[in-house]
């Protein structure tokens, strides 16, 4: 997958740091969820599903490049390099962030194979999971909650939000590209709301748990920056139990699929029993 293949830009700096982002591209989950999706649905690979991947992976990229700014996370390294208005400057990573979630809406209207009501559908369930009652949502409540205590259910809303509901729109999405009905795409909403909350619980895990050279990114920032966290809340052993439950929570969502949601399924624990 080649997210950003296809960008580019008249001012030389800015289409320089797409370039930077281009070359460090991630796990790239998001994107694989949405194909896997596609492909339990149709019971073969989507072509669509793989341009609705990359419009996805360039609306999460936006995501973690505005969660780096000093006003936000202010944090320094990112996909083991470092963060994108450390490498150039914050004007910079503000304007790419901004041009990069256009493009994915952009790339989105231009996939040919769906048709015009699927392309309207899929643009209006990405921009609710990133905006105000998404995405953008958990990002204003998860700064409003540093130096706070938070109880467990708040915390909850905020991962839904900030990470969640993207995941569940990738997932969503992927499944309208492999022509899901609306049964089989609720089922899969429900598994990836969960799979997703425990992405984010294992997020939380991993900053107080992993070492920056394997994360990528650097450890133990959460607690220095006094986030509010799953583990914060519940301390290691309770935060891990939670995404282990949030986990048998997705699978059975799966059920009704059978055998075909078998790569699903081993999607699903990659997303949750991770080293980065
Ligand atoms: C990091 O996401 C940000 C969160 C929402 C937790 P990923 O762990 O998927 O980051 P990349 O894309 O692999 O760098
Ligand atoms: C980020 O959560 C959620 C986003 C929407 C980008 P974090 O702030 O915990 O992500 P990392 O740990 O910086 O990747
Ligand atoms: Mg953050
Ligand atoms: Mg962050
Ligand atoms: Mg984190």
């Amino acid at each position: 997958m080649q997210p950003f293949a296809w960008l580019s830009c008249p001012e030389p700096r800015l289409a320089e740091a797409l370039a930077y982002l281009a070359q460090q591209p991630g796990k790239q989950l998001r994107s694989t969820l949405a194909l896997t999706c596609a492909e339990l649905i149709a019971g073969q690979p989507v072509p669509a599903a793989q341009s609705l991947g990359e419009a996805i992976e360039l609306l999460h990229t936006y995501s973690l490049v505005h969660d780096d700014l000093p006003a936000m996370d202010d944090d320094d390294l990112r996909r083991g390099q470092p963060t994108l208005h450390r490498a150039f400057d914050e004007a910079t990573a503000i304007l790419a962030g901004d041009g990069l979630q256009a493009a994915a809406f952009e790339h989105i209207t231009a996939i040919e194979s769906l048709s015009a009501e699927q392309r309207l559908e899929i643009i209006r369930l990405l921009s609710i999971a990133v905006g105000f009652n998404g995405m953008v949502g958990g990002q204003a409540l998860d700064l409003a909650a540093e130096h706070q205590a938070v109880d467990v259910a708040s915390l909850r809303r905020i991962h839904q939000l900030k990470t969640g509901a993207l995941i569940a729109a990738a997932a969503e999405t992927g499944a309208i590209c492999g022509g899901a009905s609306a049964s089989e795409r609720s089922q899969l909403v429900q598994f990836a709301k969960a799979i997703g909350l425990a992405f984010q619980v294992m997020d939380d895990v991993l900053d107080v748990t992993g070492d920056s050279l394997a994360l990528g990114k650097t450890a133990g920032k959460d607690a220095r920056a006094e986030k509010s966290t799953y583990v914060s809340t519940l301390g290691l052993s309770g935060a891990r139990a939670e995404a282990n439950a949030l986990l048998d929570e997705a699978l059975s969502a799966l059920s009704v699929f059978g055998e075909a949601a078998e790569p699903l399924r081993q999607l699903a624990e990659k997303m949750v029993h991770r080293e980065r």
